[in-house]
């Protein structure tokens, strides 16, 4: 039996949202069980994230976990019809790549480049170097005689087994964190003590194995109009600059985009500013992680989801709205998978609805927000 869209789109929140946004029926997504290359109805194809990004002449796509698109079926279904372009939540981390000085562990990785390429989807590399995610081990074998050694033969392992295949690299991650007190801003993370110039040899030596990849600089908090987020986005441009002043490779700047929704939280002129300069700077620019927590909002799940996707459009609006961008990912496709769910944040524990699918795998009002924010800032 063959599930119609109608009966698919059973989100009474998602269906209006549509079609207050004059989103017409075929904007609807597909069934999970349908590809993205099997439209409903042969010359008016439903909408998908992939095609309004297709259209408006940007990748989209979303970070995925690969145990899910191993052993999730309707999980990887939703994937392979919404994302041209994928990114692992943590299997190209250090830690996870790296079990112990002397070995690698590829399985997953492999895994996301093989799914992407049998789906004809673009791939991005995250990350090199990150404060995060450092294996136990790190500590007492990384020193300052061998840092280099171990970043460059990390780096040469991994961008060398993938070479050609990836779309873009964050070579580096989260670098700038003004609390620390160091000079320009940078962060005090085990890299920096043992490697201080290890910003510039992480991107020298990726360039050098995979020519093919952008290598970006990806960062978070440089997206609002408070003042933290201002000062950060001075530091993360003067990075940039300097970066290009001494000749380092850089592609392209990656802005995470963790957002929330609110009032209390403006996107808009000081955001729209940087991506200018930025793109005058001849950098791509790609938002890598968005995603839009609801902690502030209360619990009713008709007006979470307003405020939600109203966040998405206005912030979209504001990134996609002047300068071309290279690509946007969601950090995750669905509420039922999102990390911001892994630690109850909210205060009344209820779940977060900050994705463009629910828990349910059915589209949210912020998926119809996407479809139309694309649309909208469309150049043809
Ligand atoms: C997160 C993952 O989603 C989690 O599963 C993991 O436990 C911690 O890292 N910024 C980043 C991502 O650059 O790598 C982080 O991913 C989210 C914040």
């Amino acid at each position: 039996m063959t599930t119609t869209r109608r009966q698919f789109l059973t989100h009474a929140s998602a269906l209006s949202a549509l079609a207050a946004m004059g989103i017409p029926d075929s904007a609807q997504p597909l069934h999970a069980s349908q590809s993205a290359s099997e439209p409903e109805h042969p010359g008016h194809p439903a909408a998908t994230l992939r095609a309004a990004g297709v259209a408006h002449g940007i990748l989209v796509g979303c970070a995925v976990k690969v145990r899910l698109l191993r052993d999730t079926p309707e999980y990887a279904a939703l994937v392979r019809e919404q994302a041209g372009i994928l990114v692992e939540e943590n299997a190209m981390k250090f830690a996870r790549l790296r079990p112990s000085p002397t070995t690698y562990f590829f399985d997953d990785a492999d895994y996301l480049v093989q799914f992407a390429e049998a789906n004809k989807m673009k791939v991005r590399g995250h990350n090199f170097v990150w404060c995060r995610e450092l294996p136990q081990w790190f500590e007492g074998y990384v020193t300052k005689a061998n840092a280099e050694q171990v970043l460059v033969e990390h780096i040469e392992h991994v961008a060398g087994r993938y070479a050609g295949k990836i779309h873009s690299w964050d070579v580096v991650n989260e670098a700038i964190n003004l609390e620390d007190g160091l000079p320009d801003g940078m962060r005090n993370l085990p890299w920096q003590k043992l490697l201080p110039g290890y910003l510039d040899i992480a991107y020298r030596t990726t360039r050098r194995v995979d020519p093919k990849a952008l290598l970006v600089y990806n960062d978070y908090g440089i997206e609002g109009e408070d003042e933290g987020s201002r000062k950060k986005r001075i530091a993360v441009m003067q990075l940039l600059k300097g970066m290009q002043k001494r000749g380092v490779p850089l592609d392209g700047v990656g802005i995470q985009s963790h957002l929330s929704a609110g009032p209390k939280h403006v996107y808009g002129p000081g955001l729209q500013a940087f991506i200018a300069e930025a793109h005058q700077m001849g950098l791509k620019i790609l938002l890598t992680e968005m995603d839009v927590n609801d902690h502030d909002l209360p619990a009713d799940i008709p007006a979470r989801d307003a405020s939600v996707a109203d966040t998405y459009a206005r912030y979209l609006q504001t990134a996609l709205g002047h300068s071309p961008l290279e690509a946007v990912l969601t950090w995750g496709i669905t509420d039922r998978y999102t990390w911001l769910n892994s630690d109850q944040s909210r205060s009344d524990k209820l779940p977060e609805r900050c994705l463009p699918f629910d828990a349910d795998l059915q589209p949210t009002p912020a998926f119809a927000a996407m479809v139309q924010a694309l649309r909208a800032t469309s150049k043809s």
